[in-house]
């Protein structure tokens, strides 16, 4: 059944081409700022663009018809959008949500003063270790729910809590029931058993626990960071990964300056994740590269570390994404609107840049091209919002604006 979605206020399609005609503007009318270098755009569409007074029609699950609403064709059925703004389905290329337990109390802590320190992901083992498989299911479905009803319609999911071969293997199984970008850290943080053996861990990660949690994983990844693993160390845990058939991801820079951009960058991983603390080079190694630079500007208000430099990335040239890292440590959020708010005050990116980071930029981050923006063809993932335009998600921060959701041109949430 074909579903005609007209009367839409604004309609954020990302994508150039034919049907987007005189009513496109954004990009094309110079609000997203400096015209990217030659290979910026690689895998998809590279800017922000949006139609006003618009329509789109879902046909089969997919994107069939994009443009004015004065020339939509018929449909089954109609909705009426009431002037209200539509966009992509937020893609959401970097979260841990297999774990139990929480830390309430490091959160308050730091808020109070205290640094942030990446031990605090041990208490976490612990509590996933000990959970039951259920458990661990329960609380990441109800994460995953929050997600969608935040207009999330894809995201991507960590293991990097189990770090023994077993509960590592849970716990790619579990995050596989729900979604198929799945990636396997086992190198989050070495273990307490394996204190004084670091060359061990990173060989168990390199070889059982891999070979137990590949089947079910299309990434590997790891902290490549001063307290977890070094360059030499992250680099053979990503090429194990990939000999393995996965594909690399790093994150690197979170919490101090380091080789993890240049390392994720020299072996072509989709993503280079927190980019906290970058230098020329850096930067220079991202903007002349297909590697994504995700940024989770929820870590930075979560633990007053500062925001990354999003503008000198995106001035360069790098291509950025926006992700919110939900877990329990580090950034306890699973709202990409509220990431959106921040990456708009305090990394002074436009909302437009914002939008295009929090959707397309995400899909960037998972090598997909069939999420992250409604060009035709597009998987017909989005989020209807109780405002006219995108720029309220960060105008109005805070205030549940997802009015309505569809997956894959099913409505998942909203009245
Ligand atoms: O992405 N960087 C390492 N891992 C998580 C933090 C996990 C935690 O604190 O539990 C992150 O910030
Ligand atoms: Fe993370």
């Amino acid at each position: 059944m074909s579903v005609l979605i007209t009367n839409v206020g604004e309609l954020v399609t990302n994508q150039r081409g034919p049907g987007a005609g005189a009513a496109m503007y954004g990009a094309a009318a110079g609000e997203v700022g400096a015209a990217r270098p030659p290979g910026a755009g690689r895998g998809g569409p590279a800017r922000f663009a949006a139609l006003a007074d618009a329509a789109l029609v879902i046909d089969d699950g997919r994107v069939a018809w994009t443009g004015p609403a004065s020339r939509a064709p018929a449909a089954d059925q109609v909705i009426d959008a009431g002037g209200r703004a539509v966009l992509p389905g937020f893609v959401d290329s970097h979260a841990h949500l297999v774990f139990a337990g929480e830390r309430g109390a490091e959160f308050a802590a730091r808020m109070a003063g205290q640094p942030y320190q990446a031990g605090g992901i041990r208490s976490t083992v612990t509590a996933t270790r000990n959970a039951t498989g259920d458990q661990l299911r329960a609380n990441l479905r109800r994460l995953a729910a929050e997600m969608l009803a935040q207009g999330t319609t894809t995201f991507e999911c960590k293991s990097a809590y189990g770090l023994t071969v077993s509960d590592e293997a849970r716990s790619v199984a579990l995050a596989a029931e729900l979604t198929p970008e799945v990636t396997y850290l086992g190198a989050h943080v070495v273990p307490p058993e394996f204190d004084g053996n670091q060359r061990g861990y990173v060989d168990l990660v390199c070889g059982a626990m891999l070979d137990a949690c590949a089947p079910h994983a299309k990434w590997v990844d790891v902290f490549c960071e001063r307290g977890a693993f070094g360059r030499d160390e992250a680099a053979a845990v990503l090429a194990a990964g990939t000999a393995a058939g996965l594909e690399p991801r790093v994150h690197a820079n979170q919490l101090g300056p380091g080789p993890g951009v240049q390392l994720a960058t020299a072996v072509g991983a989709a993503s280079a994740d927190h980019c906290t603390y970058t230098d020329d080079a850096d930067i220079d190694a991202l903007a002349s590269s297909a590697t994504v630079a995700t940024l989770l500007p929820g870590v930075e208000f979560s633990t007053r570390h500062p925001y990354p430099d999003a503008r000198r990335l995106l001035d360069a040239g790098a291509t950025v994404a926006l992700a919110t890292d939900c877990n329990p440590g580090s950034c306890f959020t699973s709202s990409m609107p509220f990431c959106i708010a921040l990456a708009v005050r305090e990394m002074r990116m436009t909302t437009q840049e914002a939008v295009w980071a929090a959707t397309a930029g995400g899909a960037r981050a998972l090598r997909r091209t069939d999420v992250g923006h409604l060009g035709v063809g597009a998987r017909a993932d989005l989020v209807m919002l109780d405002a006219p335009s995108h720029a309220y998600l960060a105008y109005r921060p805070g205030v549940p604006l997802v009015a309505a959701v569809w997956q894959g041109g099913e409505r998942m949430a909203g009245g």
